[in-house]
């Protein structure tokens, strides 16, 4: 085919719903102060989910799987592909793509992770993109699903009020109509303090750091500046402008980036989907969590044109320009 295309969407939020309020309550019993006035104002979030401490990645992400597979109208015995973005798998391994694919119930095909923290789902979904047009796959499920509560220091108050758990997934087959119409990916080693897990497990022990680490502000700088700039680069690629984009679905950080990105590109708000205020950051769940809702709110429609965005630790970002 010369195209892959979206067929379907799900996503599924962990039934744990803690407001800001509820939040500032937990912490306040360590002695940590934060507010939702604060929260609000510097991010937009008001709440996020959380897992309960026994479910994982793959738990979260076969609910999200199935309700692609329904609005596909497709099997699961039909999917020959299975990708699933993640930082916070399931195990060190085998993958948390390879332990979906069991819940499932089907076998044989390939199923693999990949790690782009928040950009992973476009990571992702340009992975599959390539296989589909190659002839490597036919039918695709495309997931990113997190359980970011597990790595959160909840006495570090900058971070820890701004993540949340939850699964987004589509599922992607081969078309001759358009479909992705261009992507583009990139990795920039050198920001690796910015944002990051720094602890390894060896030895049988925990070593280093385990818990998120961020600093925050010279990720808004850097966030702001590649999405404006990838965002154009692949709309040249796709031979398109700014006015065809129907809708903007970025990586769901924090509101006051999304919106920088929507005006540097000229795009009127209402074209933004927002969903961070009820979900928080969910890391590489969070564009495809983010399309789920629109689509089944019956905001985006066949036919419609849509920039899917993300960007994250690494640094690492990227674009995918589709024709839903
Ligand atoms: N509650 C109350 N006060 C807080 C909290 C909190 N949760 N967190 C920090 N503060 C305090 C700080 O201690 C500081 O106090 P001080 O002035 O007395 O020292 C004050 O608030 C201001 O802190 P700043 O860090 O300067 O606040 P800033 O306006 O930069 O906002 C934020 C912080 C929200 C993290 C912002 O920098 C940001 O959004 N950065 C982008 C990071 C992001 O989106 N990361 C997501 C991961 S990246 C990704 O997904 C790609």
């Amino acid at each position: 085919p010369r195209y892959s295309r979206i067929i379907g969407t799900g996503s599924f939020l962990p039934p744990r719903r803690l407001t800001n309020a509820d939040l500032a309550v937990q912490l306040a019993k360590d002695d940590i102060e934060t507010s939702d006035e604060w929260i609000v104002e510097r991010t937009g979030i008001r709440a996020r989910h959380f897992a309960e401490p026994d479910v994982t990645s793959s738990d979260l992400a076969l609910p999200a799987a199935r309700a692609a597979l329904e609005a596909a109208g497709v099997k699961a015995e039909e999917i020959d592909l299975i990708i699933v973005a993640t930082s916070t798998p399931d195990m060190i391994f085998p993958s948390t793509a390879a332990l979906l694919q069991h819940k499932l119930g089907i076998h044989g095909c390939p199923a693999f992770d990949v790690q782009a923290v928040c950009s992973g789902f476009v990571y992702a979904l340009t992975v599959a993109d390539s296989m589909i047009k190659s002839g490597a796959a036919s039918k695709a499920l495309v997931i990113g699903a997190e359980v970011f509560s597990r790595i959160l220091d909840f006495k570090d108050r900058t971070t820890c009020v701004l993540f949340g758990d939850g699964a987004g997934a589509v599922v992607l087959a081969g078309s001759d109509e358009p479909g992705i119409v261009a992507s583009e990916l990139h990795a920039d080693g050198r920001h690796v303090d910015i944002l990051c897990v720094p602890g390894n497990v060896a030895g049988g022990k925990v070593l280093g750091d385990p818990f998120l680490k961020m600093d925050g502000q010279a990720v808004f700088k850097q966030a702001v500046n590649v999405l404006e700039k990838v965002a154009r680069s692949v709309l040249q690629k796709a031979g398109r402008s700014e006015s065809d984009i129907d809708w903007l679905v970025p990586h769901q950080a924090n509101i006051r980036i999304m919106q920088g990105t929507a005006k540097k590109l000229k795009m009127p708000l209402e074209k933004l989907i927002a969903t961070v205020d009820e979900h928080g950051n969910t890391s590489a769940a969070s564009i495809p969590l983010a399309l789920d809702v629109a689509v089944r709110d019956g905001r985006i429609k066949p036919g419609h044109t849509v920039m899917l965005e993300g960007v994250g630790g690494g640094f690492t970002w990227g674009a995918v320009l589709l024709d839903f």
